[in-house]
């Protein structure tokens, strides 16, 4: 029998953004199952979550300590063996490392930690206990996005020499302009959330998908960032200028007072060869650029696509994958590394990502910081 993989959750209650994005993916492929967790701090809540969801609730503790202690009493064959952290930031990094230390695998949401130094610490510890550490860049489990990483690998598009991120998102607008709701979003408060708000939450993305779909290392950056008001500690608007480790050099775009747009993240690569564009809110259609060409337009299912693109599709061609099949397709990975099946590295985000994630936050406020000057990211 294919037994299913035992997993807690942190976080991600009613109330929360992220938490159904984790449930349904968990379940995508019959992997795991969710045997219990602590879905919020308070109780009555985090109980009455648990009933209304129809799931058993003799396995969801009052907080995260005592999910550890009585976790421990079980048998380790009942025990949860992975645990999703899907809280806010300022609690990734303390639940993270005593997970690991009680020798449970992680799946921690983005940004890792609230400082790169905390994110070290995280990697030491996965290195010595040689645990799965899976890092959610959601977009990464795409297709569409997948296959654009397989065609640069392939040299589809010849030497990478420019690079385009944008992120762009508008939800911060109604919020920043008042007092009283800027004091009171955690997003802003960087004792919960880290030094950054709109880097930290989606420029993390833009970094992390332009290493994973290029393979290049981002070595350095120089960061305009737009805080709007005096009161306001974290940037919620950045430019940042990246030069990458082949020459290759480029721009990534961030902003939550975009006013009006969604979540317009968009990637182009442009090689010596061709060029390739993608954009999330259209996720099922790349588009390859070549001098002097029409254009071309590559989609899910098609038997053109690499193999892990194809893993990732689920449905013939023609019915559009989304950010669940995405985050579907990172969890279907992590099962993979957790049973000890072959996988492709590219299937899930590790640690490593993690990591850079915040030395590149770091690096992008450092730069700011100093009158916007190129920093080298390590
Ligand atoms: N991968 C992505 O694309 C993506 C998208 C959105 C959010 N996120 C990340 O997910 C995390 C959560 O974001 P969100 O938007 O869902 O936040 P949220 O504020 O909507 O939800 C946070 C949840 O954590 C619970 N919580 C708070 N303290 C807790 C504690 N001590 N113990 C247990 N539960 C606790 C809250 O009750 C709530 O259910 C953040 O780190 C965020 O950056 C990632």
């Amino acid at each position: 029998m294919n037994a299913k993989i035992r997993l807690g959750i942190l976080g991600g209650g009613g109330d929360s953004l992220i938490g159904v994005l984790h449930r349904v993916a968990s379940a995508m492929f019959d992997q795991f199952q969710i045997v219990g967790g602590v879905f919020n701090p308070v109780w009555e809540e985090n109980i009455g979550f648990v009933e209304s969801l129809g799931l058993p609730t003799n396995r969801v503790y009052i907080d995260f300590d005592t999910l550890i202690e009585e976790e421990l009493k079980l048998p380790e064959t009942e025990r949860m063996q992975v645990i999703s952290i899907l809280t806010p930031n300022f609690l990734h990094f303390p639940m993270a490392k005593k997970l690991l230390e009680n020798g449970f695998h992680v799946i921690c949401e983005k940004p890792l930690t609230t400082t790169y130094q905390e994110a070290k610490i995280l990697q030491s510890a996965v290195q010595k206990t040689k645990t799965i550490f899976a890092v959610t860049y959601t977009y990464t489990g795409y297709p569409m996005v997948r296959q654009m990483r397989e065609m640069i690998v392939n040299g589809d598009i010849g030497k990478v020499q420019k690079i385009d991120a944008q992120y762009y998102q508008g939800w911060i607008n109604p919020i920043i302009h008042d007092k009283k709701k800027r004091a009171n979003t955690w997003r802003l408060d960087p004792d919960k959330s880290g030094i950054s708000c709109c880097v930290g939450d989606i420029g993390t993305h833009a970094f992390d998908m332009i290493e994973y779909v290029t393979q290049l290392k981002i070595d350095s950056v120089l960061a305009d960032l737009n805080y709007l008001y005096a009161d306001n500690k974290m940037d919620i608007d950045g430019t940042m200028l990246i030069r990458c480790s082949n020459n290759a050099k480029g721009v990534i775009r961030t902003s939550q007072i975009a006013t009006g747009e969604e979540n317009s993240f968009t990637v182009q690569i442009y090689g010596d060869k061709a060029g390739l564009k993608w954009e999330q809110e259209n996720p099922n259609y790349l588009y390859f650029l070549e001098e002097g060409k029409p254009l071309r337009v590559l989609k899910p299912g098609h038997s053109y696509n690499s193999k892990l693109s194809l893993d990732g599709t689920k449905m013939p061609p023609g019915h559009p994958e989304g950010i669940f099949d995405s985050m579907g397709n990172i969890y279907k990975g992590i099962a993979k590394a957790i049973k000890k099946e072959p996988y492709n590295h590219a299937e899930f985000p590790t640690i490593t990502d993690g990591v850079r994630g915040m030395n590149f936050i770091e690096c992008v406020v450092e730069s700011h910081k100093n009158g916007n000057v190129w920093i080298k990211i390590e």
